[in-house]
């Protein structure tokens, strides 16, 4: 072979790697309303910045006539390339090569991805678009699934991990996803679960479709397995690129800060969000969005347990985590769902160096069977123990209620917070005056010739001394009590005051979180 021919040999094989699967399988794909694999590379990274690695790696099976069924690429795409300028390891699935099933040298192929954003410290992105394991390898399958589970648990905490599931995600595919830090799933294209529904007709006799068992709506109201349910494949991928703009490349670096003007920082809007009856909600959100910068704020679990609200935003340019209690749903009581929520979330923050700011409003955990019987006590220790556990910059403003264990859990400063302030309408307490009054005061309310006054009498008694944050802030729990308007500016000090903070932990192989 002469050189140019070697050469036109390289330009032949790059052309067929583009091919994947061939046209018709493309075309199938697109007919189904989806992406390619590569369409949606692209998509994801700034122009021209991705470089494949290993597009011609084939596979080694030999069984089944597979020897003569070879796919340059076999069935993933890996490589990297840049969002808004910085490195990211991506690989995604070919659903035109024999579905994006799994196969020894699929995996190999992501491994190798995995390993050099770990050795480089940047972030690795996963779509997701496969028939699970292939099926013609067998164990060699699994086999590559378990070195994908191992690399993706090494990696947890150490590079932010974040997966996309575009198409099919089933059986034990679905646990490489779940060890990742975010999951976005896409609407009616897009399921994951543990067995289809036809296994779960044979095995607990329920009739039940692929997107009722699995799909993104499920798993972003129902199971919480998912952070974003996103309306089709553009959105999915602009909201990727927008979570990456929060977070750092590793758990060595702090996340991208935007420059920020400082300007008349009063928001006298916050002076009337709070009702002035304790018992009437409002919306948490409407105090975050007040207080951060304008339209920065990006929810992470939007549909799941929206008693408590989880995301991302920007304060004077700089990301925080904000976790808040959600007054407009239950009161904004904490329950199993949103001690997980919070929990999961302010361990993702700790891990990448995104301070913490809480906004609570909480009358405590939600009593009743269903709670207890399905362990709120370990999943409500959940968020105590995420909280009490890190280590970055952790500040709270209590709007309102703060009561029971509920204040202890949300970031107090028992538990290691840095600032705490109050709103002057904060009610810092074991429980509501009412409760409180009818416990305390039970004889002599029920001896009373008009219980009903004695109860209210004895209600204004409690209120009037703990119902305040004066008490709180007496002992130094609260380190200031502000004025709503003033939350923006004095979190901005705060912040900047608490940026170089050091803290480490006893020296320990790792906490045992209750899980
Ligand atoms: C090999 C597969 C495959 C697989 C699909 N294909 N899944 N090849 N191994 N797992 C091939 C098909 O033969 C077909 O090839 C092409 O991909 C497209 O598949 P279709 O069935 O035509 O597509 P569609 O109708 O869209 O259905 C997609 C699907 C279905 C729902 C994913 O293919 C399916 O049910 N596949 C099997 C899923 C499964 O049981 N996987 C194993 C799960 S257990 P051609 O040549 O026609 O294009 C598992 C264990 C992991 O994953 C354990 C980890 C711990």
């Amino acid at each position: 072979m002469t050189n140019q021919q070697k050469y036109e040999l390289l330009k032949q094989k790059r052309k067929e790697a583009l091919l994947g699967g061939g046209k018709k399988r493309i075309e199938n794909q697109h007919k189904k309303g989806k992406l390619t694999a590569r369409e949606r590379v692209e998509l994801l990274l700034d122009e021209g910045s991705f470089k494949e690695i290993g597009a011609f790696v084939t596979h080694r099976a030999r069984d089944f006539g597979m020897e003569k069924e070879k796919y340059l690429g076999d069935g993933v795409i890996t490589g990297y390339g840049t969002i808004d300028g910085r490195i990211v390891y991506v690989f995604s699935q070919d659903f035109t090569v024999f579905g994006g099933s799994l196969s020894e040298t699929f995996a190999e192929k992501i491994v190798k991805i995995m390993e050099l954003a770990m050795k480089n410290g940047a972030p690795v992105i996963g779509l997701n678009d496969s028939g699970g394991a292939r099926i013609q390898e067998g164990v060699v399958s699994l086999a590559g699934y378990a070195d994908i589970f191992y690399r993706n648990t090494l990696a947890s905490g150490v590079v932010p991990q974040i997966s996309a599931i575009m198409g099919p995600c089933a059986g034990g595919a679905v646990y490489s996803p779940a060890i990742t830090d975010f999951i976005f799933m896409v609407e009616n294209t897009s399921y994951m679960f543990v067995t289809g529904p036809k296994v779960v007709k044979t095995v607990t006799h329920e009739e039940v479709t692929a997107e009722e068992l699995g799909g993104a709506s499920t798993h972003s109201m129902k199971s919480g397995v998912t952070h974003f349910a996103c309306a089709n494949e553009i959105t999915c991928i602009q909201d990727i690129r927008k979570l990456m703009s929060y977070i750092p490349q590793n758990c060595e670096e702090d996340p991208p800060r935007l420059s920020y003007e400082p300007g008349d920082e009063l928001r006298p809007k916050l002076n009337d969000i709070v009702p002035e009856n304790p018992n009437e909600p409002y919306e948490m959100r409407e105090v975050i969005e007040e207080v951060v910068d304008e339209g920065s704020f990006f929810e992470v679990k939007k549909d799941f347990a929206d008693n408590i609200v989880t995301g991302f935003a920007r304060l004077a340019g700089r990301t925080i985590g904000i976790v808040g209690n959600q007054p407009a749903s239950l009161a904004g009581v904490l329950d199993i769902n949103a001690s997980k929520k919070g929990a999961r979330f302010v361990r993702f923050c700790d891990c990448f160096n995104i301070p913490l700011l809480v906004f609570e409003d909480v009358p405590g955990f939600l009593p009743g069977t269903e709670q207890e019987w399905n362990a709120i006590i370990t999943n409500g220790a959940k968020l105590l123990f995420a909280f009490s556990e890190a280590t970055v910059p952790r500040i709270t403003v209590i709007t309102r209620k703060a009561y029971g264990g509920a204040y202890d859990v949300m970031n107090s400063k028992h538990i290691g917070a840095d600032q705490n302030f109050a709103w002057p309408t904060a009610e810092i307490a074991v429980m509501g005056a009412k409760g409180a009054a009818e416990i305390i005061f039970k004889k002599e309310i029920q001896e009373a010739k008009d219980s009903e006054a004695k109860l209210l009498e004895k209600e204004a008694e409690y209120d009037g001394l703990f119902s305040n944050p004066y008490i709180a802030a007496s002992r130094g729990y609260i380190d200031e009590v502000i004025m709503p308007d003033e939350t923006r500016q004095r979190l901005i000090e705060a912040f900047m005051m608490v940026e170089n903070k050091v803290q480490a932990l006893p020296k320990k192989k790792h906490g045992n979180i209750p899980l």
